[in-house]
């Protein structure tokens, strides 16, 4: 089966991941099966589309695309029993995830890819719980909201056979998405491991008083965050070589100082006091602007960037 052919995907946990997942499968004209135990899930789920679509619409739809397409079932056997791609987004707790994929295991039909959200959980520690086949468990990790964002992270298990892999990567890619492939497994894989030395940094300067956390922010917002929404680190630090690029830099003073500083970096937890002084000082920032009307506003400019770089498609 060619991942292009995929036509039936099942998302088993509709909360924030899986709602959004569930509007990008439907918006590139997939057939989706959903289903979550929660209360009020299939309604819950069917807003969360409705208010996604205008976005996908915008984006451009598939032929044949449409909310009408979704079919909310009562268990995630009955979800996933004709899937040709399962996408899994249930809480993240290891004792969830290996009794959910022990069911989803028992109910797939055997060539269908059982695909995990897990942030911080890897397939390896909990494959073992598919007898069946544990070969087809690979994690899907998307960058939330996995409608709008293009990055997934893919990583097969120990038991994860390597044509499974390269078959998650096919169906990601041809959903427009942008997989990478992680070679080996690593708690919290690599875009929430470079965030996370990010704000490691962000919050010790705080707490070291070297600047407030609005000018903080502003100097990833107006400063390198634009140049890394283009191009990623080391093609940055590539351009900034000159003529010699990377290769080049290395060479030079400014680069022995750069690795100065990585030694230099701070090492932080964040107690109640440094909490609530970052809090305030985003509470500062913000200056009384409504939330929601801060995160519509990012979402067009999103939307525009993410349209405007899928036009500008030579950049790699
Ligand atoms: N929130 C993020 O930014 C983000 C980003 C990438 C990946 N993830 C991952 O996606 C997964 C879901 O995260 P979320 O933020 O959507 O959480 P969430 O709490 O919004 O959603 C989890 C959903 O799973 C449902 N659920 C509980 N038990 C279930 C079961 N047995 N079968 C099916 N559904 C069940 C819950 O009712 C809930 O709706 C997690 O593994 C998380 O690590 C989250």
């Amino acid at each position: 089966m060619s991942e292009a052919h995929v036509r039936r995907v099942a998302v088993i946990g509709t909360g924030v991941i899986g709602a959004s997942w569930a509007t990008c499968f439907l918006a590139r004209g997939l057939d989706v099966t959903a289903s979550d135990p929660a209360p009020g899930a299939e309604a819950a789920l069917r807003a969360a589309i409705a208010a996604q679509w205008p976005a996908m619409e915008a984006m451009g739809l598939a032929p044949g695309a449409s909310p009408g397409r979704l079919r909310f079932c009562a268990t995630p056997d009955r979800a996933v029993e004709a899937a040709d791609f399962v996408q899994e987004n249930g809480p993240e707790r290891l004792d969830v995830k290996r009794a959910l994929f022990a069911a989803l295991d028992a109910a797939a039909p055997p060539a269908a890819i059982l695909a995990t959200s897990a942030s911080t959980i890897t397939v390896s520690e909990f494959q073992d719980a598919c007898p069946r086949h544990p070969e087809r468990v690979v994690l899907g990790h998307p960058f939330n909201p996995p409608h709008l964002i293009p990055l997934v992270e893919v990583a097969g298990g120990t038991a994860t056979s390597a044509a499974v892999v390269d078959r998650a990567l096919g169906f990601y890619r041809a959903l427009g998405k942008h997989p990478i492939h992680l070679r080996r497994e690593v708690r919290g894989h690599v875009a929430n491991r470079l965030q996370a030395a990010l704000w490691q940094e962000a919050f010790h300067l705080v707490q070291a008083g070297v600047a407030s956390v609005a000018d903080i922010d502003a100097a990833i917002a107006h400063g390198p965050g634009l140049r890394w929404a283009l191009l990623g680190p080391f093609l940055s630090l590539h351009l900034s070589g000159g003529p010699g690029g990377i290769g080049a830099l290395f060479e030079k003073p400014l680069w022995q100082a750069t690795e100065g500083m990585w030694r230099d970096l701070g090492r932080v937890s964040v107690d109640l006091a440094l909490g609530a002084r970052v809090a305030e000082g985003v509470t500062a920032e913000l200056a009384g602007r409504d939330q929601a009307e801060l995160i519509r506003q990012r979402d067009a400019l999103l939307l525009e960037l993410l349209t405007r770089k899928g036009r500008a498609g030579e950049l790699p």
